[in-house]
């Protein structure tokens, strides 16, 4: 049976009569950049995530930059992180002129741990971004209460959370600011590029409005230099549809990750684990492997396929050894990274197929 690791293809295929005329009217009434569809979808994703403000951005990469600048992070501060994440954190963070400076994970929940948040902080520290990986909420109210200590923003990086709650609260309004990524594979995703800020402050929001479009408070008046960060028409037609269906999408997640739990319960497996006071998305579903290209390998023989997020920590890509950080400074994201493995998670899996794969697994991964 083959099982791809996501399939949009079958989104689409309930979706179909609902996007088309919805694309249709974007097209009819050439609102292409932002506009009415963009609009309203920004002010029902700020009531989805209980906050005052959201901004639709031209990607999660653009909500991350337009995040920190808006919490205050200027050149020459340090911002703190995961090493355990994808690439555009700790971009996001270069692009102000901040360097990013990484704690290690938990092992238990692969987030960020916040019993080594404190002694990262320096006189330089301005902020701190927890990244909710794999749709798993950070441990925020230790990150929050050492934050207000030391008089640091917090910005969330939700890219891979829509939906997610820590302790009943949304993720998206437990910081001074949060950012979305709806890159198509996303929980929430769009039809191309797309990003969100949301935030419960009306400053951020503001300056967010200003920056995404060139620092315009209004047509052709530039109160400062900006970017050219604005969602297309299209994308909020398609959030709009699909943030309907969230609610559901993520119940279907959930009962997904139950029964796999279940299915491999004898292989005695780790994986990242569940508070049950928080409510888990599953971005992805991943397990921890010894052999993983063999791993890899007979899965694919049984048309299973799988991915690796991510191979390769944030602190030892090439991209950021300037940062001088050496191979195991950080030893627990680094054994995750060289163990991690996503298995297939999306909403549309049938039951045959989440039997299949928990099976499979456990035959290829339950013997070693
Ligand atoms: C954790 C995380 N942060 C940031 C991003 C960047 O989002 P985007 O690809 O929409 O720029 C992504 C997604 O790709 C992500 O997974």
């Amino acid at each position: 049976m083959k099982v791809p690791l996501l399939d949009l293809k079958a989104e689409y295929a309930g979706l179909r009569d609902e996007i088309l005329p919805a694309l249709d009217r974007v097209c009819q009434s050439s609102a292409f950049v932002e506009g009415p569809e963009v609009q309203a979808f920004e002010r029902e994703f700020a009531d989805f995530c209980g906050t005052a403000y959201c901004v639709a951005l031209s990607s999660g990469t653009a909500a991350l930059h337009l995040g920190l600048l808006g919490i205050g992070v200027q050149a020459g501060d340090e911002v703190i992180t995961t090493p355990n994440t994808f690439l555009a954190t700790a971009e996001a963070i270069t692009y102000c002129g901040a360097r990013p400076v990484f704690v290690d994970i938990d092992p238990a929940t692969a987030n960020l741990d916040p019993k080594l948040l404190e002694r990262a902080i320096t006189p330089c520290t301005r902020a701190i971004v927890p990244v909710h990986l794999y749709g798993r909420p950070a441990d925020m109210n230790p990150i929050r209460e050492i934050a207000a200590h030391h008089n640091l923003r917090v910005l969330e990086d939700a890219a891979q959370a829509h939906a997610a709650r820590y302790r009943q609260q949304r993720v998206g309004s437990l910081g001074q600011a949060a950012a979305f990524s709806f890159y198509p594979s996303k929980n929430l995703g769009a039809y191309g590029e797309g990003g969100a800020l949301t935030t419960n402050d009306e400053g951020i929001a503001k300056f967010a409005r200003a920056a995404r479009s060139h620092g315009q408070t209004a047509r052709y008046a530039h109160e400062f230099v900006g970017f050219n960060y604005r969602m297309q028409g299209f994308q909020g037609a398609v959030l709009r549809i699909k943030l309907r269906r969230l609610h559901a999408w993520t119940q279907r997640r959930r009962e997904i990750a139950r029964e796999y739990r279940r299915l491999l319960e004898p292989a005695k497996l780790t994986m990242p684990i569940d508070d049950p006071h928080d409510e888990c998305v599953y971005h992805q579903f991943v397990i921890y492997v010894k052999n993983r290209p063999a791993v890899i390998a007979q899965l694919a023989e049984r048309e299973i396929e799988t991915s690796v997020h991510y191979p390769t920590p944030v602190h030892l890509q090439p991209a950021y050894s300037s940062l001088g950080y050496p191979a195991g400074t950080f030893p627990h994201a680094e054994r995750a990274c060289e163990r991690v493995l996503s298995i297939p998670l999306f909403p549309e899996m049938s039951a045959e197929q989440v039997q299949y794969v928990g099976n499979a697994v456990l035959e290829v991964v339950g013997t070693k």
